[in-house]
């Protein structure tokens, strides 16, 4: 492949090889990834990961364009959704799209991620009439921790009918595909041949039309806390550490460093 895709071939990927996805933050970070990943995500998971901080709520439009200016700099060949950060698009689909713009227009991104069902599809259609390509996220909406009480599993039992509706409504609003997060698989299923667009799943099911990790978890970066739907896929936390031991040891040692890292006073000939 040589052009990134746009929003509508991933749109088209519906049903087929299943959408490739991680996280980035940084510009080394997005070059890892990008001949692997259909589209790369700027999430506010930023926020957790990369800046210590408890939830993704202190998120600001700010940190989005800063850490989606640095992972557009790492991507060739991946598309680039920037999350929109709390705060930023809930009032109004005004709001939504003046901050929208911004995002793309500062970072390069070809689409916007915002959280939320049925109470954002007038805000999606806003956008999406407007030239603003839009991912919805639904099911585990970690930036509404607060009203949902926790990060708990979405849509188990009666609560299934309500999730569909959400995955309904981002769609029929004109939503290019849908993250799924932290949902039963069989209600994943279900939405997944239900509706038009994409799922991408997280916490959801092997067969959504793609998947997504935040890639700080699947290295094993980040381990303050492993969710059930995280595999690790390295140990780059604790390879880093001992490295960082060794290192240590070795200046206290004064083995490091050797004479192949230092200078001779005339360049060799
Ligand atoms: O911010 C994020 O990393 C996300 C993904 C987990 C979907 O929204
Ligand atoms: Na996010």
């Amino acid at each position: 492949r040589k052009a990134a895709p746009m929003p509508d071939d991933i749109r088209a990927m519906k049903g087929g090889t299943p959408i490739v996805s991680l996280t980035a933050y940084t510009t080394p970070m997005a070059q890892m990834m990008d001949a692997h990943c259909d589209f790369v995500l700027v999430g506010d998971s930023v926020g957790m990961v990369l800046h210590g901080m408890p939830s993704t709520l202190g998120v600001t439009m700010e940190m989005m364009i800063l850490h989606g200016k640095a992972v557009a700099r790492g991507l060739k060949q991946s598309m680039m959704v920037v999350d929109m950060p709390f705060g930023s698009y809930e009032e109004s689909p005004a709001q939504a799209f003046r901050n929208a713009a911004d995002l793309m227009a500062e970072t390069g991104a070809g689409a916007v991620k915002l959280e939320g069902g049925r109470h954002m599809a007038e805000t999606i259609a806003f956008l999406v009439a407007r030239g603003v390509p839009v991912m919805a996220h639904i099911g585990l909406t970690p930036q509404s921790i607060n009203t949902l009480g926790g990060y708990k599993v979405q849509g188990r039992g009666a609560a299934a009918a309500a999730l569909m509706a959400d995955a309904r409504a981002v769609s029929d609003a004109g939503a290019f595909s849908v993250v799924l997060e932290k949902v039963p698989a069989a209600l994943a299923d279900q939405i997944t041949a239900e509706i038009a667009i994409p799922t991408i799943g997280i916490g959801a099911s092997v067969n959504c039309d793609g998947q997504i990790l935040v890639v700080d978890d699947m290295l094993g970066l980040f381990t303050a806390f492993k969710p059930k739907f995280v595999k690790r896929y390295a140990a780059l936390g604790s390879d880093g550490e001992a490295a960082i031991a060794s290192f240590a040891e070795e200046v206290r040692a004064r083995a490091f460093p050797g004479p192949e890292h230092s200078f001779a006073d005339k360049a060799p000939t």
